[in-house]
């Protein structure tokens, strides 16, 4: 997997979103896969920045979120939705956004998530997908354990997942259990995947996704597989990887 080590994440970010830019100029009506998290908000705020200097429009742009949590209201603070308003929806304002539904009722969830998979190959698939690794290796929320041929589904949360989204939601038991996520056929389906990992403490898991046999124990090996794949990292992040080992 062409791997980058840059200077500082703010370099990655402006890469990244300088990419997306020029994705939206070439072809305004493209379909942007988005993730959540620490790992592309600096992408964010470079893309807002660029639209307030009116030098890229979403005015035509499709996106299509990772994944979102099952269980909670539309409107609440701690809904992927909600996050996505705030670090870049609201400000660009693109012609269509989409996440799963939060609140499916749980017997209707199902059936939300392959409406969404259909939405997601009726719309033509996904030009540039962003993406983030989690400390367990998932990849949007394909904890270990999921296939290189799964699809959008209901996903019960890992608990090391659950652990790391209680700086969101406060205290454990209100974190969510299952989510509905993009799968890793899904993701693999795009066009381009861009990955960010950032930080001591992705060193290990990105040492993991670069040379652990690809399995999906650690489902963020199956990116190495992809023929349009990026991942950029800071030094922190790559401090377990040999400069002479660096896949180009
Ligand atoms: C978020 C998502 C997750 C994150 C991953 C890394 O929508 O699907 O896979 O990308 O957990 O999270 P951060 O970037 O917060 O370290």
């Amino acid at each position: 997997m062409p791997t980058f080590v840059v200077d500082s994440r703010a370099e990655a970010e402006h890469v990244l979103a300088g990419e997306i830019a020029d994705l939206l100029r070439a072809r305004p009506e493209a379909v942007l896969g988005l993730a959540t998290g620490n790992s592309p908000i600096g992408v964010y705020r470079d893309l807002c920045a660029l639209h307030a200097a009116g030098e890229v429009s979403f005015a035509r742009a499709t996106t299509f979120n990772l994944d979102e949590y099952l269980g909670l209201q539309d409107g609440d603070p701690r809904t992927f939705r909600r996050w996505m308003q705030t670090h870049l929806f609201d400000h660009v304002q693109p012609r269509s956004t989409n996440l799963p539904e939060c609140h499916a009722p749980l017997a209707s969830a199902d059936a939300v998530a392959v409406r969404y998979e259909q939405a997601l190959q009726a719309a033509g698939g996904i030009d540039l997908q962003v993406l983030g690794i989690g400390l367990n290796g998932h990849i949007g929320f394909n904890e270990p354990g999921s296939t290189r041929t799964s699809r959008t589904r209901v996903v019960e949360l890992d608990q090391r997942t659950r652990k790391h989204a209680v700086r969101v939601f406060g205290d454990l038991a209100q974190v969510p259990t299952q989510a509905i996520t993009m799968g890793v056929a899904s993701i693999l389906d795009a066009r381009r995947l861009r990955v960010l990992a950032f930080g001591a403490e992705k060193a290990e898991i990105v040492r993991r996704t670069l040379f652990d046999p690809i399995s999906a124990e650690c489902p963020a090996t199956f990116l190495r597989g992809h023929h349009d794949v990026k991942l950029y990292l800071d030094a922190a992040a790559a401090e377990l990887i040999e400069d002479s080992a660096l896949p180009s």
